[in-house]
């Protein structure tokens, strides 16, 4: 412990400019404009793998962005951990409400302001340095891969592909992977879940073009109400999900895992708070913690249709449109649910207009084990930087990856995130803590080592 602290309190300056050389990459994955950029990122993180002391290091060609693979294979006998990041990063819109410009990084308080800041660069970057660490340290006790892709912002399409012919490459004994949140640096958690996805898009059509509002409104239907009518009729009373079927394989947490789950710290007052909101919302007979963590949910990610431009105009739209996703939870599919959500909708769309459902990317739910090695190595290794256990939680978020490392390479997941919620990933100033970096850096040779002795 002293020689890691040691290292880190050494290389402190260093640590930190190299994170920032790569927050000044714009790799946003969704808007084809940034192509070049998320190529260089990964052209960067390439180098320093290699710079780090990994082996193969190779920058993976795919249909998309490249994945970037590196290794150490010290010895064969000994557990190997394979370390799942993404470069890429969220689009950083809307500009204008930046304090600082979201691809030139700027500390405040302490914090790291930037995209990607928090997710991912900030926190797989800490993978690369801690094992530059146990390299230089002579403290490497297991062998390491890593596969950082570009494409996890947009779906990880091309990752699966990857992950199916390169099996034998990927063979390992555990991931590990930094992208999720604790509660607070004061109650370290791990998340021990992570929910799936169903992603859609809703078109509804009116009238064949845009009419004069004063010459036939009233006579036609406006598809911006209607869409509004068959999206507010998605919830009821108790906010419950009205489409037939969608609970039908969610089961009921026991009595003993709502109380683990309650027991951790929370503090309305504080939560609402932060999101300025007098009231929180949610589906009756749960808690915050189990309607985001484990509760199904439906939200509109957008809505839009007719005029939205600057001033006014009398318009009674021919189309009116939505994006809106389902998180899932265990024993969910996603295809399962896009077919409901998608019968649903069509059977509730009035006569007045025609609906169109287009599905988007989705990925499946998953439960991680709490009575693993890896997960006690990674318990060990907090409780030791920390000076305190860590709390299992349930994260609302979603890694669809992580489904798909079980069912194709037969891997458990270790999710040892060390983000904040407050972070704002995804949102404008989105940030890290300084201190949340340098302690990861910290941890993760922790998990190693505790990995490769409890293995044994
Ligand atoms: N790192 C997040 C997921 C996350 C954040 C999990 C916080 C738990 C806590 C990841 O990059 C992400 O944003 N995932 C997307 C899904 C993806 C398919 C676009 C998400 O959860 O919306
Ligand atoms: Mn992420
Ligand atoms: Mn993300």
């Amino acid at each position: 412990m002293q020689v890691i602290k040691q290292y880190i309190e050494e290389n402190k300056q260093r640590l930190l400019d190299e994170l920032f050389e790569l927050l000044r990459f714009p790799s946003v994955s969704a808007d084809p404009k940034y192509a070049p950029d998320v190529l260089n990122a990964a052209d960067y993180v390439a180098k320093k793998l290699t710079d780090a002391g990994a082996d193969k290091v190779e920058v993976c060609q795919t249909a998309g962005y490249p994945i970037v693979y590196g290794e150490k294979i010290i010895d064969a006998s000994l557990p190997t951990v394979l370390v799942y990041g993404h470069y890429d990063v969220q689009p950083a819109d809307p500009l204008e409400l930046w304090k600082t410009p979201p691809f030139e990084p700027t500390i405040r308080e302490g914090k790291i302001y930037a995209r990607g800041a928090c997710d991912d660069k900030g926190q797989f970057y800490m993978h690369i340095k801690a094992f530059e660490l146990m390299m230089q340290t002579d403290g490497l006790p297991c062998n390491i891969k890593f596969m950082i892709e570009g494409e996890e912002e947009v779906g990880s399409n091309n990752l699966s592909i990857f992950v199916k012919a390169n099996k034998e490459r990927l063979k390992a004994d555990v991931v590990l992977i930094s992208d999720t949140s604790m509660i607070s640096m004061e109650h370290p958690s791990l998340e021990t879940g992570l929910r799936g996805l169903s992603y859609l898009e809703v078109e509804v059509t009116g009238p064949n073009r845009d009419l004069h509002s004063g010459v036939y409104g009233g006579a036609v239907a406006n598809p911006a109400t209607i869409l509004a009518k068959m999206i507010a009729s998605l919830h009821d009373e108790d906010n419950h999900i009205t489409i037939p079927g969608f609970y039908d394989d969610v089961t009921e947490l026991t009595q003993a895992e709502k109380d683990t789950l309650n027991s951790a710290p929370y503090d309305e007052a504080e939560y609402k708070q932060d999101l300025d909101v007098e009231e929180l919302w949610g589906e009756k007979g749960y808690s915050t913690f189990e309607r985001t963590g484990t509760r199904p949910t439906l939200e509109v990610n957008g809505i839009w249709g007719g005029y939205i431009g600057e001033g006014a105009k009398t318009v009674l739209p021919s189309k009116a449109h939505a994006k809106i996703s389902m998180r899932l939870v265990p024993n969910q599919t996603s295809a399962q649910i896009t077919k409901l959500f998608t019968d649903h909708l069509l059977k509730i769309a009035p006569k007045y207009v025609k609906v169109q459902v287009t599905p988007h990317h989705g990925g499946e739910p998953v439960v991680t084990p709490t009575d693993s090695i890896a997960y006690q190595a990674a318990q060990k290794a907090i409780a030791e930087s920390f000076g305190k256990q860590p709390i299992p939680t349930r994260g609302g978020g979603s890694i669809p990856i992580v489904a798909l490392f079980e069912a194709e390479l037969g891997l458990k997941t270790v999710l040892m995130g060390f983000g904040l919620d407050s972070d704002a990933l995804h949102s404008p100033n989105e940030k890290y803590d300084i201190f949340n970096y340098y302690k990861g850096i910290e941890t993760i040779p922790l998990f190693h080592k505790y990995f490769a002795e409890l293995s044994k």
